[in-house]
């Protein structure tokens, strides 16, 4: 059976400093995760072929980069855009733009930042990704934490509602294998 791993980025600098969006570099906890998943990955593996995939954003191309597989570069894995919040914090949002804060709590799933995207735009730009991932055999995909919520929750039918708020933590190799009905699923988390 083929299987499908989802792995966020390692922690970033952005991460560290609580902002949002960017395109900062892996902290140096980041970068010992980046060293470490290669052999989390071939023990998984073995031998058996696979391809990695990321975003267009310094993190995850960093994270991947000690992978000795195939890679394929994607902008629509990009993160969530958040638009005229990008770089901020989130306190930083709820003063700036209190409106928008206590919109995106009522109904995480539809709200668009200002200039960016909603989840529910994030899902429809993921298509062409999810259209190819089901035809791929094995493929891990280094991504970002929007972005994974998307994916995970198709392969799970995780209702809308859900779905931002399903829980992809940081240096954490979730492994799914999709059977006839359904997926099986194992995680893989580094002591980092
Ligand atoms: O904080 C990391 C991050 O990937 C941000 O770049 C992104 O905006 C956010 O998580 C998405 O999570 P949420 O939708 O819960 O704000």
């Amino acid at each position: 059976p083929r299987s499908i791993f989802f792995s966020r980025h390692g922690e970033s600098q952005y991460n560290l400093e609580g902002k949002i969006g960017g395109d900062s570099l892996l902290s140096t906890r980041g970068m010992q995760y980046a060293k470490a998943l290669p052999a989390l990955i071939t023990d998984n593996i073995g031998d058996k072929p696979l391809t990695v995939w990321t975003s267009t954003l310094k993190r995850t191309i960093q994270t991947a980069q000690y992978l000795s597989f195939p890679k394929l570069t994607w902008k629509s894995l990009d993160e969530l855009d958040a638009g005229v919040c990008d770089a901020m914090t989130y306190e930083e949002i709820e003063q700036a733009y209190p409106d928008d804060y206590a919109n995106r709590d009522e109904d995480k799933f539809n709200y668009r930042y200002r200039g960016g995207e909603s989840y529910r735009d994030v899902v429809v730009r993921l298509e062409p990704v999810i259209m190819e991932l089901e035809r791929q055999e094995n493929i891990l995909i280094i991504g970002h934490q929007a972005i994974l919520r998307c994916l995970y929750g198709y392969f799970h039918h995780i209702s809308q509602a859900d779905l931002p708020y399903i829980k992809i933590p940081l240096h954490t190799v979730i492994k799914l294998t999709p059977k006839a009905y359904g997926c099986d699923e194992e995680r893989y988390t580094l002591p980092i």
